[in-house]
């Protein structure tokens, strides 16, 4: 970070316990990424509105992080300042909306495995898609988190944001909201949401969870560092997942980056990953895919840095 920027440190580390060069690799789920020059993780939305307008005063740029789950961030790092909105948690609130229907309050900071144990304790069905899947409800709304039972946006009623240019919360209703495959076109920063789910039988619910955490504890690499599929899906036809197979790709490797042996679109960090290995793979992948099937994979996890 230069110099000149020790005037941003000392105002910003008035509001926020304010890290610096902090190594990104400790916040992602694949353990990979540079420093940020400046880390923060507010404690509430008021420390997150009080850092934002002195950021914005300050010209200072701002990259926004929930779980680090889906996030590929490059070896040089981040410049600026990185907000980690994961300590933006809630007591989860329910409120009637009728005999079938419930809403729910949460916010960014919640992880999905809470909100999803919370659902089960309260008999509420909608968001089994979501079993074992990591991250924050901040995250996984903005990757309109999902798979093919069951998506973010199928469940969300509205978002409460911090808007990046008033630096004022607002609430944005779903109807408003531009969801797409793994997607949500929004430039604000996502602070809490409603979520509505249906009321439905325990036994169901409990099952329908179970099986699907068995499902991805059996087919994916759910314990080596990663940031989940790699690429999206086509639109039709086969999976990511398939093509990668099919082209002989399973092992494949570049120093630590590795395709995973039992989900072919998982890229795994086996021990010590950079970035650059992590993308050097993927255009491999890329190419003999293409190669093969004429089709080019889109990437699904987000790269972030320079
Ligand atoms: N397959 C292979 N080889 C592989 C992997 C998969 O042949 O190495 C085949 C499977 O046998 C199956 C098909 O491909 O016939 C689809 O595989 P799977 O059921 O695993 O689903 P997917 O489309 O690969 C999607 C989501 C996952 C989610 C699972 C849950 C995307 C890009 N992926 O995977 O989400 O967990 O469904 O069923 O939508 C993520 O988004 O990070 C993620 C992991």
């Amino acid at each position: 970070m230069a110099t000149t920027d020790n005037t941003a440190f000392s105002t910003l580390a008035q509001i926020s316990d304010l890290l610096r060069d902090e190594p990104l690799k400790k916040y992602t789920s694949f353990k990979i990424g540079g420093p940020a020059d400046l880390l923060a993780l507010p404690n509430d939305k008021q420390e997150l509105q009080r850092l934002l307008k002195k950021a914005v005063e300050l010209k200072i740029p701002v990259t926004l992080f929930g779980g680090g789950t889906n996030l590929l961030v490059s070896d040089n790092g981040i410049r600026g300042l990185v907000i980690i909105t994961r300590q933006l948690t809630s007591e989860i609130g329910m409120t009637q909306t009728d005999s079938h229907k419930k809403t729910i309050c949460v916010a960014a900071g919640d992880r999905l495995s809470t909100v999803c144990r919370f659902a089960i304790n309260h008999s509420l069905s909608g968001l089994e898609f979501a079993a074992g899947v990591p991250g924050t409800i901040g995250g996984a709304i903005m990757m309109n988190a999902g798979t093919p039972s069951g998506e973010m946006s199928g469940i969300v009623d509205a978002i409460k944001v911090l808007d990046r240019k008033t630096v004022a919360f607002k609430t944005i209703e779903k109807k408003d909201l531009n969801f797409s495959y793994r997607k949500l076109d929004l430039t604000d920063i996502i602070v809490g949401a409603t979520l509505t789910l249906k009321k439905a039988s325990l036994e169901k619910i409990a099952k329908n969870f179970e099986q699907t955490l068995q499902q991805k504890n059996t087919t994916q690499p759910v314990s080596v560092a990663s940031a989940g599929c790699f690429f999206k899906n086509p639109v039709s036809g086969k999976s990511a997942g398939e093509l990668i197979d099919q082209a002989g790709l399973k092992g494949a490797k570049i120093n630590d980056a590795m395709v995973s042996q039992s989900h072919a679109n998982f890229i795994v960090n086996i021990n010590n990953a950079t970035c650059k290995d992590i993308l050097l793979l993927k255009q491999h992948v890329q190419e003999i895919v293409f190669n093969k099937f004429h089709i080019k994979l889109e990437t699904e996890v987000r790269v972030e840095g320079e």
